[in-house]
């Protein structure tokens, strides 16, 4: 359980990586071209590594087998209905989710778009929904807007950005349990790691609310039991799993809740009849109906191949291994200060790793206290070849509590101008906007976290204006 990592600056730090033997013969057998190319990937929530044996299983059946398009009876079109069936089936009992319909999307955002797009929006309804969501999830409010709907959103707390749970129960409490309600939050933040406590669905539920989880970051190292917890509309990207294939993600929808989402249009694929000389037309009951045109018939067996990958590892090693990298590499950052005996990085969220995933956001400063630019500290990462990622990563709401961003600031900016951008608004508000955010994941080692933590003590007693 302990690596012993010896930087080039002689110091040796002991960290306590959890299986790491285990982990370390699954990076050197399936992992191998992250060391041969000299790479540290720290962007596991940007998005997962495939192996070498899912890319060789799915060229495999590609090569040695004929498809067609799917849905009808000439034998390469059945053997694609059977493979994505199958696919299906598997992403079913992947998240035991018997209770639920598997709807194929190309993405997460594919995912949200039909709850957003079918939710049965009127001037009852309420969609409360939290600040930390990515904006897939927020964009949703223009469909509840478009209906005269009341969007709420609940912030987290600045301190250990958790969701306040008094405002929520408030307001949960506040909506006509009658409506067409809807609430939205991510089971772990894309941004701080914080995984929410997944018991606000069953709250949110017995208050008249139908509720959507967004698990895009959430399941690459959590476990997610359907039959234990029951959101009515779960949203996930593949790749974000197992890394490959891009561009299939799946909405999962409670077969007691699928009759609420109301189709606004029909496509190729989700109808059983239709005419042009009536207005008329039935729609396929059950997944299909919301699967536009053809499916990704050729890529969604690599899904398969993907969970079968992860189930031969198991989501609770993964869990751990997850939990003790982000651990390990917070308590070296932690340890990095200027003579001044100022810290170099601050860490946004909580201090302790009790609903944590596998993400950390922070910020870096001078001996002074100053900021350094996060663009700065991103191109020093790139010229070492480590991959982290910076910005606001499409969650505008963790940004602008740790940035203390007023409502006020905001409105004035929006109505000031036509349009803008991350830099008009840097400038417009006077404040730093952003962060860096590093992420890791199953092929993560204690090599990738140390260059990482190396790169960062180059900035002791080093001035903003210096680097
Ligand atoms: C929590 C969360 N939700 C939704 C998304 C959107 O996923 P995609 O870009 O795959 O549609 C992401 C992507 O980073 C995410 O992390």
């Amino acid at each position: 359980m302990l690596s012993l990592f010896k930087s080039k600056k002689t110091e040796s730090h002991q960290l306590t990586l959890e299986d790491d033997t285990f982990f370390t013969k699954l990076r050197n057998a399936e992992y191998s071209r992250l060391d041969k190319e000299g790479h540290a990937y720290l962007d596991y929530t940007g998005g997962n590594l495939y192996t070498q044996s899912q890319i060789q299983k799915h060229q495999a059946l590609l090569r040695d087998n004929v498809y067609g398009n799917p849905h009808s009876t000439n034998p390469t079109s059945h053997l694609s209905t059977i493979l994505v069936e199958d696919a299906r089936k598997k992403i079913l009992s992947f998240f035991n989710a018997t209770d639920y319909h598997c709807i194929f999307t190309s993405n997460a955002s594919g995912a949200l778009k039909i709850v957003g797009e079918s939710f049965p929006f009127n001037e009852k309804s309420s969609f409360v929904i939290l600040a930390d969501n990515h904006n897939s999830v927020n964009g949703i409010r223009e469909y509840c807007t478009a209906k005269n709907g009341k969007t709420t959103y609940i912030p987290v707390q600045y301190e250990d950005l958790e969701i306040k749970a008094d405002l929520l129960e408030k307001v949960l409490s506040e909506a006509d349990p009658k409506a067409n309600n809807l609430f939205a939050y991510p089971a772990q933040s894309n941004v701080s790691g914080v995984k929410h406590d997944l018991a606000w669905i069953e709250k949110a539920q017995k208050k008249g609310f139908d509720v959507l989880l967004d698990a895009a970051a959430y399941v690459p190292s959590s476990k997610l039991d359907l039959s234990v917890i029951k959101p009515d509309f779960v949203s996930i990207s593949f790749y974000k799993i197992f890394g490959y294939p891009t561009g299939i993600g799946c909405l999962l929808v409670k077969k007691s809740s699928f009759d609420k989402l109301v189709k606004p249009w029909f496509a190729g694929g989700t109808v059983t009849m239709v005419s042009v000389v009536s207005p008329n037309k039935f729609l396929v009951y059950g997944s299909e109906r919301f699967e536009d045109g053809t499916l990704n018939y050729l890529g969604i067996p690599a899904v398969t191949i993907g969970l079968d990958y992860i189930e031969s590892i198991g989501m609770e090693r993964i869990s751990k291994r997850v939990l003790s990298l982000i651990e390990n590499l917070s308590i070296e950052l932690k340890k990095l200060k200027h003579d001044t005996g100022k810290y170099i990085v601050k860490i946004f969220g909580p201090d302790n790793f009790k609903h944590h995933g596998g993400t950390l956001i922070m910020n870096f400063f001078d001996p002074e206290g100053k900021l350094f630019p996060f663009e700065k500290i991103e191109a020093m990462a790139n010229a070492k070849k480590i991959s982290i990622r910076s910005g606001c990563f499409c969650n505008p709401g963790i940004d602008e509590i740790n940035n203390c961003v007023t409502t006020e600031e905001l409105a004035n900016y929006f109505v000031s101008r036509d349009k803008g951008d991350y830099h008009d608004i840097v400038a417009y508000l006077g404040k730093m906007r952003g962060a860096i955010r590093v992420s890791v994941g199953i092929a993560s080692n204690g090599n990738d976290l140390m260059r990482f933590v190396e790169l960062i003590s180059t900035l002791k007693n080093k001035a903003v204006k210096d680097l």
